[in-house]
């Protein structure tokens, strides 16, 4: 039972080329009703995967399902595993396989409260839907993956897990956990042909950044050295390649999007 996309002769091939590496593969986007996720999904679509589109809202998921060739139209909520379980069942059920995840389901949690005047309750929540949702993702998707020795899994972290935002615990913590998550992940399953690695962006601009007064924009770009936010197609086309079969040396790694922000 072979189930990796392509064999690796002795010193490496050409790498696949850009446009259909995801031919004949499944992959799973969590979170694709909205931003990063209904980019990242548009993305693998069009370069050849079949695409599960999983989201806690069903509308928004079945709308970007409809724009996509090849697509599945999946509601879960990372915070129950019986659904995550049941949506990538499904995606198996229709490509045999699940060779890959992209996780960007994510929530704020509590803004602009200091830590010693923060929400308990809201906290766990958003905890529970950043951090223990991601470990359910890895969960199930390790699960389906193992029997064929092949998997790619990547977890949208964020800038904030690195460094810390004021005024954001929940949001900061969880991400850091995420980051920590994958580096103990990627050893765990270092030699079973699945690899787990972590995205921190900084800044992209979605609709949600629109929806912020000016002066937040301004102060979360002045930290950016490119002097601008990232864009949807630039977080795309970094977790596309993350989650490809030429992503196949690194794991329990941290990938950085953030316009030079971060060196490390
Ligand atoms: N946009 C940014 O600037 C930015 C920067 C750094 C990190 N991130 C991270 O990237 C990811 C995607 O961000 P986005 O800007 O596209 O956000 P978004 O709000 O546009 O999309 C998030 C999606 O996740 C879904 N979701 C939320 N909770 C869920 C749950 N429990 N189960 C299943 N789905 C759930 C939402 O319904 C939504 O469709 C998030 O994890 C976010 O923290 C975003």
């Amino acid at each position: 039972m072979t189930s990796a996309p392509s064999s690796t002769p002795r010193y490496g091939g050409r790498p696949e080329p850009l446009g259909a590496e995801f031919a004949g593969q499944t992959v799973a986007v969590i979170g694709a009703g909205s931003g990063i996720g209904a980019a990242t999904a548009a993305l693998l679509a069009d370069r050849g995967a079949r695409v599960a589109c999983v989201d806690l809202n069903s509308p928004a998921v079945a709308r970007t399902a409809a724009a996509l060739p090849n697509a599945l139209a999946l509601t879960a909520d990372v915070t129950a595993p019986d659904t995550v379980d049941a949506a990538f069942d499904a995606a198996v059920q229709a490509g045999g396989q699940l060779h890959a995840v992209v996780n960007c389901a994510g929530v704020q949690g509590e803004l602009g409260v200091p830590s010693h005047e923060v929400d308990l309750g809201r906290f766990e929540a958003a905890v529970r839907t950043n951090l223990l949702g991601a470990l359910v993702v890895t969960r199930a998707a390790v699960t389906r993956m193992l029997p064929h020795g092949y998997g790619r899994i990547a977890h949208v972290a964020s800038i904030a897990g690195k460094e810390g935002n004021p005024n954001m615990v929940a949001y900061s913590a969880s991400k850091a956990g995420v980051i920590g998550m994958v580096k103990a992940q990627g050893k765990e399953y270092a030699r079973t042909g699945i690899t787990v690695n972590a995205l921190a962006p900084a800044v992209i601009r979605t609709p949600f950044l629109d929806s912020q007064p000016d002066e937040v924009v301004r102060y979360m770009t002045a930290k950016i050295p490119m002097g601008r936010t990232g864009t949807l197609p630039e977080a795309a086309s970094m977790l596309a390649f993350m989650v490809s079969s030429a992503c196949a040396f690194t794991t329990g790694f941290c990938f950085d999007l953030s316009g030079g922000r971060a060196t490390y």
